[in-house]
């Protein structure tokens, strides 16, 4: 059985997705959900999914990447992770920390990589008057957002579109694509995943 830890910043909604997915023959489980920020709303999920959780607050650490990371780590390391997902996990990793997990970090990035690699993925898609918008999972590497691509999904961007209803719409495919790969991940296949 896979151990999976997930770190998170925000509301955690594919935290909670992977999660779910997570069970009967499925070949992993969650094993801790770890968060940058004290107040994000996903921490009090995981517990009520009876999840181990834990905190990190960056904020101590300004300017002070490696110090952070160094404290990151004792949560993940005690967790004795196989595979690492970070799910709206807003904080830059240095390569040091990346090369740690290489081959079993994960991430989710709102855009189809490689376009639009970091933030306000949906304005920039918008702004551009592209005709289709999605979500991509891949491979953590040093360089951001440019790992190999394990999945990815694509929607519509319809007229009258805002950021929110294009991120609304989006994000429901993140729920779907996320435990996919995962699924398919865990049980050691890294083709990727397409709809
Ligand atoms: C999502 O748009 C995801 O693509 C990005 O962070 C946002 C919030 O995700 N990585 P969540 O609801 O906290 O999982």
């Amino acid at each position: 059985m896979k151990r999976v830890v997930i770190l998170i910043s925000g509301g955690g909604s594919n935290m909670v997705a992977l999660c779910r997915s997570m069970t009967g023959d499925h070949p992993a489980r969650p094993v801790l959900v770890l968060s940058n920020e004290p107040e994000a709303g996903g921490l009090a999920r995981a517990r009520d999914m009876g999840i181990p959780t834990a905190v990190v607050d960056h904020r101590p650490f300004r300017g002070d990447r490696a110090g952070f990371e160094a404290e990151l780590l004792k949560p993940i390391e005690a967790a004795r992770p196989d595979i690492l997902c970070l799910a709206g996990f807003m904080r830059i990793l240095t390569p040091g920390f990346v090369d740690r997990f290489a081959g079993r970090m994960l991430n989710i990035h709102p855009s189809l990589l490689p376009k639009y690699p970091g933030l306000h993925t949906h304005a920039r898609a918008l702004a551009a008057g592209d005709a289709e918008a999605g979500c991509t999972v891949h491979e953590v590497t040093p360089a951001l957002d440019a790992g190999p691509i394990l999945g990815q999904a694509r929607v519509p961007i319809r007229p009258g579109d805002t950021e929110a209803t294009l991120a609304a719409r989006v994000l429901a495919e993140e729920h779907r694509l996320y435990p996919a790969v995962l699924r398919r991940f865990a049980a050691g296949d890294r083709r990727p995943v397409t709809p």
